[in-house]
């Protein structure tokens, strides 16, 4: 366990550095998850969706109907967008909301979530995220996921860690679990918005359930990918994910200790290739399974 003093601090040079691009993830999120707190207390007091029949414009739809994007959202990137035009004024942005050149990789880019787990963040359930990752030629090399109702910091840079810092700046460095047996392991996931993925990946899920000790599906692939990080579940898989789902979880993951599949940053959820994050001591036969209940075939959306 480490104390607040010793947190990477924060600087608004325009370094390509891991540890700095990791500074400027930390200090956004952070700032973006701190709307994101204040705006759902304001917008939606209680828990519960009713509040939202009263407040017309905060809830539209976007690839579905059962696929939510609030007003927040779309604040909260239009924020995350404007600090760093401010800091990095040079630098590359995807988001969620807004789009922006994801196919092109080259250079260094910011890849943005601003309310992962939105159906979440609607209901008022206590699982959604901010996500800012940095990606050098499409790879995350620093990141931050802010858990916005626990007020918990994950962040990591490339070859140097991954960390949690709690709501009293209590820092503690991540491990992975160290479980070796699938027929042990808690599997977190996700299922798409659309029916016809969604069917599939219920399929899957029969064939998986009674090979793994239980299935967790929390609601945010990034917070999935945090707690591989810190142990809170042995394995995560979803097929589908966006870039910006799983670009700051999977690095945190992976500084953490775990073994990864993701894939390009240029792929579109469309695809539906899977994104896949487990403990070391289970990869092998986590693999094995995988490969034989088919999960690394794509489920695109058609
Ligand atoms: C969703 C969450 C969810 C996952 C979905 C994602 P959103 O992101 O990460 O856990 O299962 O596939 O789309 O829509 O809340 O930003
Ligand atoms: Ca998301």
């Amino acid at each position: 366990m480490r104390y607040p003093d010793e947190r990477t601090e924060f600087t608004s040079s325009s370094s390509t550095h891991p540890s700095d691009l990791r500074a400027v993830a930390v200090r956004i999120a952070t700032d973006a998850a701190a709307h994101v707190r204040a705006r759902r207390h304001e917008l939606f007091a209680t828990t519960g969706t009713a509040a939202l029949d009263d407040e017309p414009g905060t809830v539209a739809t976007k690839s579905n109907p059962t696929d939510p994007v609030t007003i927040v959202d779309t604040e909260t990137e239009a924020l995350v967008r404007r600090q760093l035009a401010d800091l990095r004024p040079h630098d590359r942005i995807l988001g969620e909301e807004e789009g922006g050149a994801p196919a092109d990789l080259a250079g260094l880019r910011w890849v943005v979530d601003p309310i992962d787990g939105t159906v979440n963040f609607v209901y008022g359930i206590p699982a959604y995220a901010v996500s800012v990752a940095a990606q050098i030629d499409g790879r995350s090399v620093a990141a931050a996921v802010v858990d916005v109702p626990n007020n918990v910091t994950y962040s990591a840079a490339a070859g140097q860690g991954a960390t949690r810092t709690d709501s009293d700046g209590i820092v503690t460095d991540l491990r992975c679990n160290s479980v070796d047996s699938v027929s042990l392991a808690l599997v977190a996931t996700g299922f798409g918005y659309g029916a016809q993925r969604r069917q599939r990946q219920g399929e899957l899920i029969a064939k998986l359930l009674p090979r793994v000790r239980d299935i967790r599906r929390v609601g945010s692939a990034a917070l999935d990918l945090c707690m591989v990080a810190s142990g809170l579940v042995d394995a995560h898989f979803e097929h589908g994910l966006g870039p910006w789902d799983w670009a700051g979880g999977a690095l945190i993951a992976a500084e953490a200790g775990a073994v990864l599949r993701v894939p390009s940053a240029a792929t579109s959820s469309d695809a539906g290739e899977v994104v896949v994050a487990c403990a070391p001591g289970i990869a092998d036969e986590l693999d094995a399974v995988f490969s034989e209940l088919g999960v690394y075939a794509p489920m695109p959306d058609y």
